[in-house]
């Protein structure tokens, strides 16, 4: 009896078939997954990443709730053309914070895991507001309401703790001093300004939305603003040890 007459018997019982199946699936599956469980940890830490600052982390929740990454992806992949287009790929230590991550599967716009820095605040605000007054030939919806909704802040200091729970390093000290950093951030000439550059080393801090009130425009422009800035890839080396 040949190798190909045995496997028939196996074909053609369903239950030995199936039986044989999971445990080939489930070596498979262990030879993959154990080693995982030996390894301190499995993204390569990134000089700059650092937790996000309560101003950031708050803007990040409107994009989330705003369904952002139903149309944006956030994760460059290591493809010519999307380099070319987007800069540097995205390592997995850039999301290492996100919960959820917000990698996406679709773009119907623009990836925007280094949006930061390309636009003005100005022009992020207006584009916000009205996609058509910045590219008239944008699908993109308008989200004006943004620029007249007072950012709520009561929970900030829980929003920081919840984070902390999911394994964030947020200190005792950034969430003692979340609501004070989160507004230094929107004034640079403000007594909390050292404090919150050495809790969140390189926080952008200005006016975002450039109106007097505290928005959820200015949230989440100061979102985007940081996005794929904390890195400085002119002096990142990959480690090619691992
Ligand atoms: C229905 C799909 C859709 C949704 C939802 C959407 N966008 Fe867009 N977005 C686009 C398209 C298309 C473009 C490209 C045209 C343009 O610049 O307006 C774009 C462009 C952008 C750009 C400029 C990117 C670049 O590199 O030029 C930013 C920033 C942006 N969107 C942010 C957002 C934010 C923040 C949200 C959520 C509040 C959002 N978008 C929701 C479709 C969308």
């Amino acid at each position: 009896m040949g190798i190909l007459d045995k496997h028939g018997a196996i074909e053609r019982s369903a239950t030995l078939l199936m039986v044989l199946s999971l445990l080939v699936v489930s070596i498979g599956g262990l030879v993959q997954i154990v080693p995982l469980f030996y390894l301190e940890n499995t993204i390569e830490d990134v000089e700059g990443m650092r937790p996000y600052t309560p101003l950031e982390l708050a803007g990040r929740d409107v994009y989330v709730r705003e369904g952002c990454y139903v149309c944006h992806s956030q994760m460059i992949r290591p493809l010519r053309d999307e380099v070319e287009r987007y800069g540097p790929y995205s390592l997995a230590a850039e999301s290492q914070y996100d919960r959820p991550f917000q990698w996406g599967s679709k773009r119907t716009g623009p990836d925007l895991a280094r949006v930061g820095g390309r636009y003005s605040d100005q022009w992020q605000v207006d584009h916000l507001i009205d996609p058509r007054s910045v590219v008239p030939v944008s699908i993109m919806p308008s989200y004006a309401f943004l620029a007249t909704t007072p950012l709520d802040i009561e929970f900030i200091e829980d929003r920081i703790r919840a984070d902390q729970m999911a394994g964030v390093p947020y200190s005792q000290e950034m969430y003692d001093n979340a609501r004070a950093d989160l507004l230094a951030q929107l004034d640079p000439y403000s007594d909390g300004y050292d404090g919150l550059q050495e809790r969140y080393p390189g926080a952008i801090a200005r006016n975002f939305d450039g109106q007097e009130a505290l928005t959820e425009m200015d949230a989440l422009v100061a979102y985007l603003q940081m996005l794929g800035t904390l890195v400085d890839f002119s002096t990142f080396e990959p480690d090619e040890s691992r």
